[in-house]
């Protein structure tokens, strides 16, 4: 299910049903204005596909069109025998550690789930970054494997670290969705656009990254871009933070490319 059927489903399970709530500072749940203009956009698109002699057809999911935005400093691209695989939306935490109220934040890795946004990044990428910008206000569901609300996203995958500078992307996450398992390291970084949006506490955006692939991979993965991301950086010292762990909520887009394997 995709494109304008997924779009239609946006509607469907959305503005017809009971709003998912949003948490805000204060805990009052409440429909924000970014839904608001989230939805405005779904149905402009829906009027817009009407029109197309294709309806109700959806839309071809063709990933070549789609195209990675570019960061500030801008990473190097991906290697030419490869293609664009998936689009996740990725949603969870990025986990730091306090030695003392000297000291500064040190990253220990991330825990989060991957939501499919192959095809709407490939017919509305407008829609797929407002989406992205979206779900850091959203407690991911309970069951890790169900679409995540507000935008009613399907699950694709899990993102977590086997060490600190060992970031995994696992998108076999059933016998029948074997999309590739990549073991990464840092390739190289940019700072996220001045405008990037801030996580709910002010935290400011991650940077961007490119992420190559080691050994133990599978499926023919080769890189992982971090792009788009919202919120998750951790504050710039310890103070008034007790030692040990604490986590930072973020959003963020992966781009994940893979080459065939011969
Ligand atoms: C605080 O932790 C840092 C990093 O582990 C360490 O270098 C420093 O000596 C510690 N300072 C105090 C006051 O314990
Ligand atoms: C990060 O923190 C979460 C929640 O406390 C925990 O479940 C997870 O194992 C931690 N992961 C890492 C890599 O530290
Ligand atoms: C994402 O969704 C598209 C369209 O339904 C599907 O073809 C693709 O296999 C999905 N990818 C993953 C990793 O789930």
């Amino acid at each position: 299910m995709h494109s304008i059927y997924f779009l239609l489903a946006f509607l469907a399970s959305n503005s017809l049903a009971a709003p998912s709530p949003m948490i805000t500072e204060s805990g009052i749940y409440s429909w924000s204005a970014p839904l608001a203009r989230f939805y405005q956009e779904v149905d402009k698109r829906i009027q817009e596909a009407r029109k197309s002699p294709d309806f109700p057809n959806p839309p071809a999911c063709d990933m070549s069109k789609a195209s990675m935005p570019v960061a500030p400093t801008p990473l190097p691209g991906p290697d030419p025998d490869t293609y664009l695989s998936h689009v996740a939306i990725g949603r969870g935490i990025q986990n730091y550690t306090c030695a003392n109220s000297s000291s500064v934040p040190a990253p220990i890795g991330a825990v989060a789930s991957l939501y499919n946004a192959s095809c709407t990044e490939s017919n509305y990428p407008s829609l797929t970054t407002m989406m992205t910008n979206l779900v850091i206000n959203y407690p991911l569901p309970s069951d890790p494997t169900a679409n995540f609300q507000p935008t009613n996203i399907l699950f694709s995958g899990y993102h977590f670290f086997t060490d600190n500078t060992t970031p995994v992307f696992d998108l076999d996450t059933a016998p029948q969705k074997q999309y590739g398992y990549a073991v990464t390291k840092r390739d190289s970084a940019s700072p996220a656009p001045s405008d990037a949006p801030e996580g709910p506490n002010g935290e400011p955006a991650l940077a961007w990254l490119k992420l190559n692939t080691i050994d133990g991979t599978k499926g023919g993965l080769k890189h992982v871009y971090r792009v788009n991301t919202v919120g998750g950086s951790p504050p710039k010292t310890c103070e008034g933070k007790n030692p040990g762990v604490f986590t930072v909520e973020y959003s963020a887009q992966y781009w994940i490319y893979a080459a065939d394997e011969s």
